[in-house]
């Protein structure tokens, strides 16, 4: 059965929030969504993203797929970010991420599937974002939100108009993601990632936020000012962005209903 999630109105924000009891359920909606949009679309084109955060909607994905009721086979997808200095087959590159999680799984061609090249000059990763518009344009985006506000690895001070381009990871991120890679192993200062324009550039914008963990960054997103220095507010400048959230990670999000 599916659950009931509240859901607040659009007509007063143009983020529509979703918040769920529990994690579990609102994982599966999010799935659901990505599942609707490539069942809906002839050619879709996703945007995808790595983290904890998102490896149960993979395995929902995975699921349908062996189930026999979802196939992959006409999507292209562009994930978020890589990191710099890691080659694709690094079991802590987002690379080995997603072909563990999903690729490897289902019937998308390696062709259609790309992450930005972590190595390449700053001036050449522009081609990108040109890979993306070649594809006809990010359908759906899937988000996840770092502790400090990032969405891809757009951290705090991001330019609302960058296109993928090199970052330097913000500390606390380097933090909150040490345990994805063996111990004594540093991870990488820098990574590419999909700029703010890039991410604003989507159709329409799914982010998924679980945990208490995750309260103070979505509320400074959906109800603090626009502001560089909480990038996931540039989401309030996008008309199609829902926000999927479990009862913890919504805790600090102001009623506007
Ligand atoms: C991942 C990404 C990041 C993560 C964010 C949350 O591709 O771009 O923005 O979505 O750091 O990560 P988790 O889900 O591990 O808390």
């Amino acid at each position: 059965m599916t659950p009931r999630p509240s859901t607040r109105n659009k007509a007063e924000s143009p983020v529509e929030i979703v918040v769920f009891d529990t994690v579990g359920e609102a994982e599966r909606y999010a799935a659901t969504e990505i599942r609707s949009f490539i069942t809906a679309r002839r050619e879709p084109v996703l945007g995808l993203a790595t983290g904890r955060t998102m490896l149960k909607v993979y395995d929902w994905l995975r699921q349908w797929h062996e189930a026999g009721e979802l196939s992959f086979a006409a999507c292209r997808s562009f994930n978020l970010d890589e990191y710099r200095g890691l080659s694709a087959d690094d079991p802590s590159s987002f690379a080995s991420y997603m072909r563990r999680s999903l690729f490897d799984h289902v019937d998308m061609s390696e062709a259609n599937y790309h992450l930005p090249d972590p190595d390449a000059p700053e001036s050449s990763l522009a081609a990108y974002d040109l890979a993306i518009e070649k594809s006809g344009g990010l359908g759906l985006q899937l988000l996840g939100i770092g502790r400090n506000g990032h969405i891809g690895f757009n951290e705090p001070g991001a330019d609302r108009h960058s296109l993928t381009h090199v970052v330097a990871l913000d500390p606390s991120t380097r933090a909150a993601n040490a345990g994805d890679f063996p111990p004594g192993v540093d991870v990488p200062t820098h990574a590419a990632t999909m700029g703010i324009a890039t991410i604003l550039g989507a159709e329409r914008i799914l982010l998924l936020a679980t945990g208490a963990a995750k309260s103070e960054a979505l509320a400074r997103a959906m109800s603090g000012p626009v502001e560089a220095d909480c990038p996931a507010s540039y989401l309030q400048l996008h008309d199609h962005v829902t926000v999927v959230c479990d009862r913890e990670a919504a805790a600090l999000l102001q009623e506007r209903s």
